[in-house]
């Protein structure tokens, strides 16, 4: 299993694993299975039973068995424990509202994946769950909050915390920044509940009737707790309306902060509210007329797109202007996304224009170039030319002749003045900087060295 994202709870559990032969057997069908394991069983493969039985990891079951109190599972280099997500004897698993989010799904893993861990002395970790977003940082940064709505999931990041030994991590309880004061930090990782909902399902999934509530909260505070040059990392679900879902969320912010805040999202996935809104309804059998009573709530907010992906507010350190941008990326992790803002960056700083002559670029091998030909005069002609990428992001620009000679020669051995003169392009300072900002922020071509 390359992820234990990739586990399906549910199916490995109703396999037969066999008998227990070692401590991670005993491990395993305990903590990820869930099923009740014999004492004797726990002393032979695994020991430490008084240990577990101490930190109330596992209690008897039965006559002489033990189970799991939660799910423990490794994260990287850390073990997390979260709310169990079945029951001991197999029968129907009912959630609770103030259940502590698992981080064995492929949402956390979003999360692990695509926020930066090293590099941050502050690191604030809004609606923290089992606090596996602030964790991972722990071990780089000097101090980490960790903040959620509900005490359980305080009491859980608290017992990760010691449970990997990780002496600068503080959990607070409260709704969004209440908890927080006026302290800022270098970075903030968030990952807030998203999903549109009819009905309050749970507090970690129930982001109200279109799902922005919780989030947009979320993101407005961001700015107030970075310090300059900090920036924020929210996993979450927003929409495309009449303007665009990052335009919306510059729209969030005061005016004095819209003059100092980028923001960058790297979209993942995008959904159709219709689709999305039906199969919810479905699965948590809503009536009809619920789902067409939500729907003319909805209507007014003319949603065209739900967009889920990182979407990254850096304060700017200052002396530059402002950018707003969007790349699609559904397997962009961490290098890729914090790029783009790096990139982003340099690019709106005075001077940019001056240097990109001297950068030796690199054209990504996942890049290919599409003629579209022609027919007239009785034979076919190269017309316009398109290139694509996917990876960083999936991306397309249309191209010139000379241009598409010029990208060919971007092997990263030469400095972009020398090709540009090889292939005998004589475009003014700024046309040049403009096409060497698309081509990286697009993930075309990466800066070498
Ligand atoms: C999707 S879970 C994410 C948990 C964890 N960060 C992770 O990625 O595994 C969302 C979390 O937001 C918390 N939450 C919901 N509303 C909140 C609020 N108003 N303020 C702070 N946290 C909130 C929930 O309790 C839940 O733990």
């Amino acid at each position: 299993m390359p992820r234990l994202s990739a586990i399906d709870a549910e199916r490995v559990r109703a396999r037969d694993s066999g008998e227990l032969r070692s401590g991670a057997d005993v491990l395993i069908r305990l903590f990820l299975e869930g099923w009740p394991v014999a004492g004797e069983a726990v002393d032979r493969w695994l020991g430490a039973r008084g240990l577990l039985e101490g930190l109330r990891l596992i209690e008897p079951y039965g006559e002489d068995s033990f189970a799991a109190t939660v799910t423990l599972y490794p994260v990287m280099d850390l073990f997390i424990a979260s709310d169990r997500f079945n029951n001991v004897d197999g029968s129907k698993f009912v959630g609770w509202d103030d259940m502590v989010y698992q981080c064995l799904l492929p949402t956390t893993e979003r999360l692990i994946t695509g926020v930066p861990r090293t590099g941050f002395e502050s690191v604030l970790d809004m609606c923290a769950g089992a606090g596996v977003g602030g964790l991972l940082c722990a071990k780089a940064a000097k101090r980490v909050l960790a903040v959620d709505l509900m005490e359980r999931c305080v009491h859980f990041v608290r017992f990760n915390a010691a449970l990997n030994g990780l002496t600068n991590v503080e959990a607070r309880q409260g709704s969004l920044y209440e908890p927080v004061g006026d302290e800022q930090f270098d970075l903030i990782t968030a990952h807030p509940p998203y999903q549109p909902v009819w009905r309050h399902l749970q507090t970690f999934n129930s982001g109200g009737m279109d799902g922005e509530q919780i989030a947009k909260g979320v993101i407005e505070g961001g700015p107030k707790h970075l310090k300059p040059g900090g920036r924020m990392y929210c996993l979450c679900q927003l929409s495309d309306r009449a303007e665009p879902a990052e335009v919306r969320v510059r729209g969030w912010l005061t005016a004095e902060e819209q003059a100092e805040v980028d923001i960058a999202v790297v979209s993942f996935r995008h959904r159709n509210l219709i689709e999305f809104t039906a199969v919810s309804a479905l699965c948590e059998n809503w009536q009809a007329e619920d789902w067409r009573a939500w729907m003319e709530q909805m209507q007014p907010l003319r949603i065209r797109d739900l967009v889920y992906g990182m979407y990254v507010l850096q304060r700017s350190a200052g002396g530059r202007k402002v950018f707003t941008v969007r790349r699609e990326g559904p397997a962009a992790e961490a290098e890729a996304i914090s790029g783009l803002v790096d990139w982003e960056t340099r690019a709106a700083e005075a001077g940019f224009a001056d240097g990109v002559r001297g950068l030796r670029l690199r054209l990504r091998k996942s890049c290919e170039m599409s003629v579209r030909m022609e027919a007239g005069g009785g034979t076919w002609k190269p017309g316009t030319a398109m290139l694509r990428n996917t990876l960083p992001f999936e991306s397309a620009l249309q191209v010139d002749e000379r241009t598409m000679e010029l990208l060919a020669r971007m092997d990263g051995r030469k400095p972009l003045g020398e090709l540009l003169q090889s292939v005998s392009m004589r475009a003014p300072v700024e046309k040049v900087a403009a096409l060497v900002h698309l081509l990286v922020s697009k993930g075309f071509a990466e800066v070498v060295g």
